[in-house]
């Protein structure tokens, strides 16, 4: 089977982490975003992924290639302008061959694809669509469903008082290729808001699978966060000191702590996990790092906190700077002393899109 990935978008809401970097290459755990779903899939027997690219698709490109390094067939269908959701997966036609799976690019979901892809077979659904609980179904599309589990209504980002079910749509379906009838090509289209409707419309069968594995979409920068958090504190329960990483005697780790080998660490740094810290970067004397994400080459010099902040690549950070809950953009300078946050987001020097 086939899979069609959304990795077109802009990812507005996930800057200034995304403004030289696209949302589908943002690192977890240091590999790309999108390499995890890839080997995600690649695990539920997935031989060909469509990359559905628009917005800074060349470092997609340039980074998988062909796919061989995740063990995929990579194809690329690149769009000339935004297609929207659904647009996509019609350009992409020609590399669809009988079912086929679509997921939103941002979405991570330890979801057993196998199965969904199993139920579907079961229930002759033209589309089935994987569901998740949240808390606070405001913010998403929420699905409603019969007993048996078919889809009746969908409601998009619903009012509170208008919430009948937690069950939203986690953003990864299975597909009949009669659905690709009922996307017009060369326009945007969203699933969501014109496809799904006109199926229900027409009385095609459509199911929702209800997932209750971890469910997690990277749309803004505290999400990204706690996706990066969560994994480092599921992966490993010790700290990981490689031993090419060079950590001063007096350095002192406690929980999750990713450190690449190329890292270097001074005396009496103190790093509380989970914290991520990218290739290259080096964390002056007396830094004091917690629950933080840093990308690669970045710098903190002398006695520097940085907690609850994703740093981007190549940032220098000055002597008894403090940076809580704050985000950082690429390649930013931080004067000795600043005070940033929280909820600080500074973009590059070089800018952001349109803003
Ligand atoms: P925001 O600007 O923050 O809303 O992010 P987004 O537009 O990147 O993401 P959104 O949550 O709206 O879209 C969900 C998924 O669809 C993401 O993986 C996007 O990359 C992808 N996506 C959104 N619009 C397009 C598009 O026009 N073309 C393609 N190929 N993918 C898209």
């Amino acid at each position: 089977m086939n899979a069609v990935i959304l990795v077109g978008g802009e990812g507005t809401r996930l800057r200034p982490l995304t403004c030289n970097t696209p949302k589908a290459m943002v690192p977890v755990l240091n590999r790309p975003f999108l390499e995890h779903v890839l080997c995600q899939l690649k695990a539920h027997g997935v031989r060909t992924v469509v990359l559905a690219l628009g917005h800074l698709s060349q470092p997609i490109e340039e980074y998988f290639g062909d796919g061989s390094n995740v063990g995929v067939n990579l194809v690329y269908s690149v769009e000339k302008e935004p297609l929207g959701t659904a647009g996509p997966v019609k350009l992409a036609e020609q590399y669809l061959d009988g079912r086929f799976l679509v997921l939103n690019g941002d979405v991570f979901a330890d979801f057993d694809i196998t199965s969904i892809v199993a139920a579907h077979g079961r229930s002759g659904a033209v589309a089935t669509l994987a569901l998740t609980p949240v808390e606070d179904p405001t913010i998403y599309g929420v699905v409603e469903m019969s007993a048996e589990g078919r889809v009746k209504r969908f409601v998009e980002k619903p009012r509170r008082e208008e919430v009948t079910s937690n069950m939203i749509n986690a953003g990864l379906y299975v597909m009949e290729p009669e659905v690709l009838s009922y996307i017009p090509a060369g326009t945007k289209v969203m699933f969501e808001h014109n496809v799904f409707p006109a199926l229900l419309k027409a009385g095609k069968p459509m199911f929702g699978h209800a997932q209750t594995g971890y469910w997690i979409d990277i749309g803004t920068p505290q999400k990204y966060l706690q996706l990066n958090l969560d994994m480092l504190g599921k992966d490993a329960h010790a700290p990981q000191h490689p031993a090419g990483a060079l950590v001063h005697p007096t350095a002192r780790f406690s929980g999750s702590v990713l450190l690449p080998d190329d890292c270097i660490v001074g005396a009496g740094v103190r790093i509380a996990g989970p914290a991520v810290i990218g290739p290259s970067c080096q964390l002056g004397p007396g830094s004091v790092l917690s629950r933080s994400v840093l990308w690669s080459g970045s710098l903190l010099s002398e006695n520097c906190s940085v907690s609850a902040s994703v740093i981007a690549d190549q940032c220098v950070i000055g002597t008894g700077a403090i940076i809580d809950n704050s985000v950082l953009g690429d390649h930013l300078a931080i004067a000795p002393g600043a005070r940033i946050g929280p909820g600080v987001k500074l973009w590059p020097k070089t800018g952001c899109g349109a803003t």
